[in-house]
């Protein structure tokens, strides 16, 4: 079975290719756009999902290296990114600018993937034993399903 670091990399991969084809063709083609969009949403709540109800929990609150991870912090960055969607969803639909608010949405997803990928994936691969690693990764393929 894949590693949870790998798939929620390949996912953080997959979903910025989303988002940027998104933006690719939004001005162009708006039903794909909205398609896109749609799909987005959906795999970004997933994703955050798999985090808040699954790999979060397994991390809790603690320094890696020198960083000291505030799963606080990343939840809060949970909650603006649906939000940002929402309102670039909202405006796209009413045909106004969606502009700023991709530009914020890419500028926290990246820092924030950065952070995940850096710390509490690693983490939990290296310090959490091979069965709650196995059962977090069924849960996680359960719900990418
Ligand atoms: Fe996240
Ligand atoms: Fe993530």
């Amino acid at each position: 079975m894949e590693g949870i670091s790998e798939f929620m990399k390949a996912d953080h991969g997959e979903l910025d290719d989303v988002f940027e084809s998104f933006r690719v063709v939004r001005e162009t083609d708006s039903k794909r756009a909205k398609i896109l969009l749609a799909q987005l949403r959906e795999g970004l709540g997933r994703h955050i999902l798999m985090e808040e109800k699954v790999l979060f929990p397994l991390f809790g609150e603690r320094k890696v290296g020198r960083n000291y991870v505030s799963v606080a912090d990343l939840n809060e960055q949970h909650r603006r990114i649906k939000e940002l969607l929402a309102q670039i969803d909202k405006d796209f639909s009413l045909e106004k600018e969606t502009e700023d608010s991709e530009a914020e949405l890419e500028q926290i997803l990246v820092a924030h993937d950065i952070m995940e990928e850096r710390t509490i994936y690693p983490w939990i691969e290296r310090h959490v034993d091979g069965a709650a690693k196995k059962k977090a990764m069924e849960r996680i393929s359960e719900m990418s399903d």
